[in-house]
C-alpha cells in the first residue's frame, strides 16, 4: 500500500455537473496508484444509511452530517474518502470543514444552463415543471462555495484533467507521496 494520508475529498455542486463521474475516476487513479481510497456518494447513500431523508434544508442538513460522520471516521484511519453530494448551502460546508480534519473542498463548477442541457437524470425538466419541489438551482439554492481548496471547470475541461488537477493538489499539499505527483 502506497503511504497516502486520510483526508476528506469533498465534491460540492449542482446535480449533472459531474461530480459523481469525476468522484468514480479520481477513485479508480488513486487506488491503482496503491492508495487507500473510498466514495460515499450522496445518491448510493440516501438509498442506504440517509434513506428516509429528504430534500428540505433540515433534511439535507441530516443527510450532510451522517455522511461528514463516515467521512470523518475513514479519513482518521488514513483512508482518503471522497464524497460526492450536491452540499448546497455554506452551511453545510462550514459544517463538514468544522468537523473534519482533514477537509478538502473541491467545486465542481459547471452553469446551471448545462447541467439543464444534460438532464442526465431528467430531473430538471420535472422541476422546472414543478414536479420535483425545492429542486437544487431551480426551485433552492446552490450557494456558490466561497472558499474552496479546488475549482474543477466541469464544462470546459476533460475529467480526466480534473483528476489530475485533484491528484496533484493532493500530491502537493503532502496526501500521497511526492512520487504520486509523477504519476499523474
Ligand atoms: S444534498 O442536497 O443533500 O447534498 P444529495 O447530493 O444527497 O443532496 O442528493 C442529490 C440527488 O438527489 C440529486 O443528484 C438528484 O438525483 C436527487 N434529487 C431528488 N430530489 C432532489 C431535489 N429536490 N434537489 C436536489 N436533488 C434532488
Amino acid at each position: 500500500m502506497m503511504e497516502s494520508k486520510g483526508c476528506v475529498v469533498w465534491f460540492t455542486g449542482l446535480s449533472g455537473a459531474g461530480k459523481t463521474t469525476t468522484a468514480q475516476h479520481l477513485l479508480q487513479q488513486l487506488r491503482e496508484a496503491g492508495a487507500r481510497a473510498e466514495l460515499l456518494d450522496g445518491d448510493e447513500l440516501r438509498a442506504g444509511i440517509c434513506k428516509g431523508l429528504g430534500f428540505s434544508r433540515e433534511d439535507r442538513m441530516e443527510n450532510i452530517k451522517r455522511i461528514a460522520y463516515v467521512a470523518g471516521l475513514l479519513a482518521r484511519n488514513g483512508v482518503i474518502a471522497i464524497v460526492s453530494a450536491i452540499t448546497p448551502y455554506r452551511e453545510m460546508r462550514q459544517y463538514a470543514r468544522s468537523a473534519i480534519g482533514s477537509y478538502i473542498e473541491v467545486y465542481v463548477d459547471c452553469p446551471l444552463e448545462e447541467c439543464e442541457r444534460r438532464d442526465v437524470k431528467g430531473l430538471y425538466a420535472k422541476a422546472r415543471k414543478n414536479e420535483i419541489p425545492s429542486f437544487t438551482g431551480i426551485s433552492d439554492p446552490y450557494e456558490v462555495p466561497e472558499n474552496p481548496d479546488i475549482v474543477l471547470n466541469a464544462h470546459g475541461s476533460t475529467v480526466s484533467g480534473n483528476v489530475v488537477q485533484v491528484c496533484s493538489w493532493l500530491a502537493k499539499s503532502g496526501y500521497l507521496p511526492a512520487r504520486e505527483g509523477e504519476l499523474v
